[in-house]
């Protein structure tokens, strides 16, 4: 059962502007789907509908066939984890284990279990050593990986990363986008917030581009990328991958980097 959207409006309390204006979409389940934008276009505003933290000010959000509206937001939750843009905010255990072992004590999982999942998680996410560490000593990177591994402890059916390469170095990325990889085969479903072109046309899935609370464009990433003219008007730049090729006149092909260096090397003149 997907995530819906019908005609969502939505303004903030006390403010007269719509910040997410008539937003249709669907997301299916098992699909990963990036949600990209210039600052202030709507995303983190919209992402929480996901999980009822916001209801609509018009239109209706459906997850799993039901409306937001009607349902408990500590079972929306359940379901639909967001790991927010600033996680810091949310920590409140005293130490790394706890902040994990929390949600599963929250959410009924058996005694026994707990400790092996948190123990098994931390050291997925190359924690375990901060275990007994306030969350608040880590480092922005580091409260970024916790966060997420608190969620994935719990296994919901779908993840919502509000910016997740934030603060991440090389190593980090790419572990986060083998974790991704996993959890898409494993048929969970992902929505990632992001602002990070080169992250996001490594996946290449399905972007919807979002300006001043609209949706610009919902389609295929890799068609996106060639547009720049709507990346523009999202102040998005062009991946670098798509710049290269069609500064090279072979951008209307394929862009990997495959063909891109076997193309440079066709190039190449020979030396005997
Ligand atoms: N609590 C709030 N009260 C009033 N206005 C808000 C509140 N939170 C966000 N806004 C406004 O809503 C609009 C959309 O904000 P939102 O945080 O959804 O943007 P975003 O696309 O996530 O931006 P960014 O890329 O900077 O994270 C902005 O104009 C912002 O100023
Ligand atoms: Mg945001």
């Amino acid at each position: 059962m997907p995530i819906i959207c019908e005609g969502v409006g939505y303004k903030y309390p006390g403010s007269t502007e719509y910040v997410l204006r008539d937003v249709n979409l669907e997301i299916g389940e098992g699909e990963a789907v990036a949600i990209m934008g210039d600052n202030g276009a709507g995303k983190t505003t919209l992402v929480k509908h996901f999980n009822g933290l916001l209801k609509p000010v018009e239109g209706t959000v459906y997850v799993d066939g039901v409306d937001t509206r009607e349902v408990e937001v500590s079972l929306l939750a359940r379901k639909v984890a967001l790991v927010f843009q600033y996680p810091e905010k949310m920590f409140f255990s005293e130490s790394v284990y706890k902040e994990v072992e929390f949600a599963l004590k929250n959410f009924g999982f058996e005694e026994r279990l707990i400790h092996k999942i948190v123990e098994k998680t931390l050291k997925t996410f190359w924690l375990w050593e901060y275990r007994d560490r306030s969350p608040y000593t880590l480092s922005g990177g580091e409260q970024r990986r916790l966060a997420l591994a608190s969620i994935v402890s719990w296994d919901p059916k779908y993840i919502v990363l509000d910016e997740p390469t934030a603060g991440q170095d090389a190593i980090q990325r790419e572990i986060l986008i083998h974790l991704i990889w996993r959890k898409v085969r494993e048929g969970k479903t992902i929505v990632l917030v992001s602002h990070d072109v080169e992250f996001i046309a490594e996946f290449s899935p399905r972007v919807i581009l979002m300006h001043r609370g609209r949706i610009l464009y919902d389609g295929e990433g890799d068609e996106l990328f060639r547009r720049r003219d709507l990346l523009e008007k999202a102040g998005l730049d062009q991946p670098i991958l798509y710049k290269v090729a069609s500064s090279l006149g072979i951008g209307d092909g394929e862009v990997t980097l495959a063909r891109l260096i076997d193309y440079i090397v066709g190039l190449r003149p020979c030396s005997d």
